[in-house]
């Protein structure tokens, strides 16, 4: 069908729709039923977080693209993140495809033109990121273990005195989180966000029998220190891999 004649039969289809739509609303009683209690609602939105993970289409999201292994509204709330920090350095730990770099270099881009992600990763896998110019403006892609410390020390030379948000999406395993939370929360600025990613494994609610992972490492950290508090209002829009996991630096 030629692409006139597409738009001909679509038209009036859509039309249809929006006519059949409004028939129903119209015929719908007035009152709205009735609210679900809040434990009603405590279970329903655990239940969607658990058959939108198990569903894997996190597995095939990508923003323009590039795969983004990630849920839009953490990364909705990622965005918002940025644009009210502007922070001067983005720190990701687990780049893999650099999907989610590319997301956050373009609304870096948008709220603080100087702005630069360093992305680190084991093996990372950037080739198809990488042909964005924005992406090789904004972004340092660093092959290493996370935890190595010398680059801890050339990350903490270059954001010294800068405003700094850091996410951490590398190894999902309790040990490496924690050894990660230790070295990166140096490196986050008052203010700004050290997001643990991943939080909902093991249970919480997603993947039983995972073991334990960055739920268990978050929960231990924060007894080590009380520069941190969980801002569970970047949770509001109910569906996060991230539960309890965006943690604001308060001092
Ligand atoms: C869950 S994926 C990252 C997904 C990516 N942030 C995204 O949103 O699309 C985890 C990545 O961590 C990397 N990784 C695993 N162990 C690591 C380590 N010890 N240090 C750095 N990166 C590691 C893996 O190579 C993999 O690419």
């Amino acid at each position: 069908m030629s692409d006139r004649l597409n738009s001909l039969v679509r038209i009036p289809c859509r039309a249809a729709l929006a006519a059949l739509f409004l028939a129903g609303a119209c015929s719908q009683p007035k009152t709205s039923p009735s609210p679900s209690s809040g434990s009603d609602k405590a279970s329903i939105v655990r239940n969607f977080n658990q058959v939108y993970y198990e569903s894997m289409v996190w597995a095939d999201t990508h923003w323009l693209g590039v795969p983004s292994q990630q849920n839009p509204c953490d990364n909705w709330m990622m965005q918002q993140i940025i644009a009210e920090v502007k922070p001067d350095y983005i720190i990701e730990t687990g780049t893999a495809s650099g999907g989610t770099t590319l997301f956050y270099a373009v609304v870096l881009g948008l709220v603080n033109e100087t702005g630069r992600i360093i992305t680190v990763d084991i093996e990372p896998r950037v080739a198809e990121a990488s042909k964005f110019p924005l992406f090789r403006k904004k972004v340092e892609v660093i092959t290493s273990d996370s935890t190595a410390p010398e680059l801890l020390k050339k990350l903490s030379d270059r954001v010294r005195g800068r405003k700094v948000l850091v996410t951490l999406d590398s190894w999902h395993k309790k040990e490496h989180v924690l050894k990660e939370l230790r070295l990166y929360s140096k490196l986050v600025s008052k203010g700004s966000y050290l997001v643990v990613q991943d939080t909902n494994v093991n249970g919480n609610p997603v993947r039983p029998n995972h073991g334990e992972g960055p739920n268990e490492a978050l929960q231990e950290f924060l007894k080590e220190t009380d520069a941190f508090v969980i801002d569970k209002s970047r949770e509001k829009f109910l569906l996060t891999f991230y539960p309890s996991g965006y943690l604001k630096k308060v001092r």
